[in-house]
């Protein structure tokens, strides 16, 4: 690592995979498209091993702040660091090594709709230009199997497959190279509860078995309360609000009020300050919340 590239985060830092500092860090985050404001003065710092939810109306920049992260978009002002690293810093070739790292599932366009299944998830491995077809293979089958996707499905095309079958499918191309961090953007938007509680269920215990921190923009409540370790709240063009759901419901402003506070998030609220455990209380939020569709 060049010592001299020095950015507005300080001195550039070297990749740091072992979760000894944060996986995220972001200090007086600007972004701007031309003369709009998207983001000012915004710091969120995502621990290692946490599920961070981001929350926040609709155009408040959650999208964006994920691109953030993920070097897609450049600061105006303030430090995107990932693994330790500016990646403002980041050439194209630094970037994808980082790539390898993390794993992204989309809003919208989960898979490319020209490719099967089996193509769309050994994609990544190809990129990498180093694994044998028989290893990209083995490795394709056992991450479809670890979604609950069987072989029958790989020839598939995207189009062939349901809502929830397509979300998993983006999952395990998410997974495809191992990551440490996981992005979601809004996991379950389009699933029926039945599928949306499977998938949460499916990022519960991934997160739990591959040890990843997972960053999540979800405006589900059910989502929210059965995932988060902590939540984040995007308002104002800045994080208003950030710890455990049982604190930030309780911030007084009125976007988490009228978030957190409805009929829907008052019933699964209710249930969350009844039992100690804190997993108790997730499913008891979750049954209140499926009781009430
Ligand atoms: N490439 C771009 N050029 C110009 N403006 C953009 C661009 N990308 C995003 N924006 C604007 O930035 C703002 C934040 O967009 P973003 O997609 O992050 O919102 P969001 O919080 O994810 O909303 P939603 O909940 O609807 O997904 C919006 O006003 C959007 O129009
Ligand atoms: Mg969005």
């Amino acid at each position: 690592m060049d010592d001299a590239r020095v950015s507005s985060c300080g001195a550039d830092g070297e990749l740091t995979l072992d979760g000894s500092v944060p996986v995220v860090e972001i200090t007086g985050l600007w972004t701007k498209f031309g003369r709009t404001v998207v983001h000012q003065d915004l710091n969120l710092t995502i621990e290692n091993g946490e599920i961070l939810s981001i929350v926040g109306g609709s155009g408040t920049g959650k999208t964006v702040l994920l691109r953030q992260m993920l070097g897609l978009e450049r600061p105006a002002r303030g430090c995107v660091r990932v693994f330790n690293e500016d990646i403002s810093l980041a050439d194209a070739a630094h970037l994808q090594q980082l790539r390898n790292h993390w794993g992204m599932l989309f809003q919208e366009g989960a898979l490319y709709s020209a490719l099967t299944v089996f193509e769309n998830i050994a994609q990544p491995m190809l990129e990498l230009h180093a694994l044998p077809p028989e290893l990209i293979r083995d490795a394709v089958l056992l991450k479809m199997n670890m979604v609950g996707l069987g072989p029958e499905h790989a020839n598939k095309m995207p189009s062939d497959l349901s809502g929830g079958m397509v979300k998993r499918a983006a999952l395990a191309r998410a997974l495809a190279l191992e990551p440490k961090l996981l992005f979601l953007d809004e996991p379950t938007a389009g699933l029926d509860p039945d599928r949306s509680e499977s998938f949460v269920s499916l990022i519960k215990s991934l997160h739990r078995e591959l040890g990843l921190t997972v960053v999540m923009v979800t405006h589900d409540l059910d989502t929210l309360f059965a995932l988060s370790t902590r939540i984040a709240v995007l308002a104002e063009k800045h994080v208003i609000a950030i710890g455990p759901t049982r604190e930030v419901v309780q911030v007084d402003h009125p976007f988490i009020k009228k978030f957190f506070l409805g009929a829907r998030g008052r019933r699964a609220l209710e249930a969350l300050d009844t039992p100690n455990d804190w997993q108790d209380a997730d499913q008891s939020a979750h049954n209140a919340y499926e009781a009430e569709l």
